[in-house]
């Protein structure tokens, strides 16, 4: 018998990441139950678990072309980027434009899937790292919704539209840095605070422009399972940073300046390009020139929709105001302030759940 021929290092390397966490795992010897208000949630989770496989149904038949949104903002420029003199795009028509519109679909699902196994590592990383036995139970539970999340969109995208697209490079450093760093408190910060809010928005965004039914169910129970975790990371953070002192809020202040003006909040994705059979360098110069000629209409939902849960819920956390107001200023300046008290996702995850609600139907329907 022969052995089996092992993988060169090259095939490993492709294949995974390897990430070196410096925070340290806590061991609990006192079990009481003191944070009620995280008991509360824990319990809610437990009761709102779904399931990938019985809940949603997928022998829906799904046509790629009915997914897209034709006025995306990279769907205009592009159209207006073929009129550019000397545009590598000069001959396409609508098939070519269709067919981008599904490989930019792609492109955002094969994110929300890397982004969720990037929320299910750090859920776990909570679970091991914070010093409460209430938020280690909950964090628990949020580590299983998380892999939930990463499978149905990997199913999803395997089974209804293709082959995924890589992780952004964006998006890779941005979780790479929370499942590394020595604080605990910044896995929270960094993932429940800003990037769930962020895929809160995005998931709406998503949901708001598909009419494809069972990606619908499924945007639907995802986002009835994030609005809990945002209120577990207001919950928790706000306990913790009533004692932090102002040097080590000031960090927590900067860090939220870093990941929100000094970043961009999407990245493009050149495979796109790539798999359409154009080279991105050459695509660019026509789009960017498009970018100045024509009125692109974005997604401004989007945007607003981000800010209208992050600012809220920073502003629970003390965070606007610690340091005489250093972070009230710079989000001030971005016009960011008008958000302060938009929604209250910190503790409406209530009306986010499609879970219970679609239980309660099926219940007085059978009655
Ligand atoms: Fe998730
Ligand atoms: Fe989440």
């Amino acid at each position: 018998m022969t052995a089996p021929d092992l993988p060169d290092q090259a095939e490993v390397d492709a294949t995974i990441k390897i990430v070196h966490d410096h925070a340290d795992r806590i061991f609990l010897w006192k079990y009481d139950r003191e944070r009620e208000q995280l008991v509360t949630l824990y319990n809610k989770a437990m009761s709102s678990q779904w399931n990938s496989v019985t809940e949603l149904d997928w022998s829906t038949e799904v046509d790629p072309e009915e997914l897209i949104d034709k006025n995306t903002p990279l769907m205009q420029l592009t159209r207006a980027a073929r009129e550019v003199d000397g545009s590598p795009l000069a001959n396409w028509g609508e098939k070519e434009l269709t067919a981008l519109g599904i490989e930019s679909f792609k492109a955002q699902l094969s994110q929300f899937m890397h982004g969720e196994q990037g929320a299910m590592m750090t859920a776990a990383k909570i679970v091991e790292t914070v010093p409460w036995i209430d938020a280690k139970y909950y964090a628990s539970t949020q580590t299983m919704d998380e892999a939930r999340h990463t499978e149905v969109f990997a199913k999803y995208l395997h089974t209804k539209l293709g082959e995924a697209y890589p992780m952004s490079p964006f998006l890779e450093a941005q979780i790479t840095a929370l499942l590394e760093d020595s604080r605990w408190d910044i896995a929270y910060l960094g993932m429940q605070i800003v990037i769930e809010s962020l895929a809160l928005a995005a998931f709406g965004t998503m949901l708001r422009n598909t009419e494809e039914p069972l990606l619908r169910k499924l945007l639907r129970y995802v986002m009835s399972d994030e609005a809990r975790h945002v209120a577990f990371g207001v919950l928790s953070l706000a306990e913790y940073y009533q004692d932090m002192s102002e040097a080590e809020l000031k960090d927590r202040q900067e860090f939220l300046i870093e990941n929100t003006l000094r970043q961009r909040l999407r990245s493009t994705t050149p495979e796109i390009w790539e798999r359409m059979g154009t080279d991105p360098e050459a695509v660019y110069p026509a789009i960017m020139e498009a970018a100045g000629k024509i009125k692109v209409y974005p997604y401004a939902g989007f945007q607003r929709g981000f800010f209208a849960k992050l600012v809220p819920n920073v502003r629970k956390l003390g965070l606007l105001d610690a340091n005489d107001g250093y972070l009230r200023r710079h989000w001030g300046e971005a016009g960011l302030l008008e958000f302060e008290f938009a929604d209250d996702t910190g503790s409406d995850y209530e009306t986010y759940d499609a879970v219970a609600a679609d239980r309660a139907a099926a219940t007085a329907a059978a009655s």
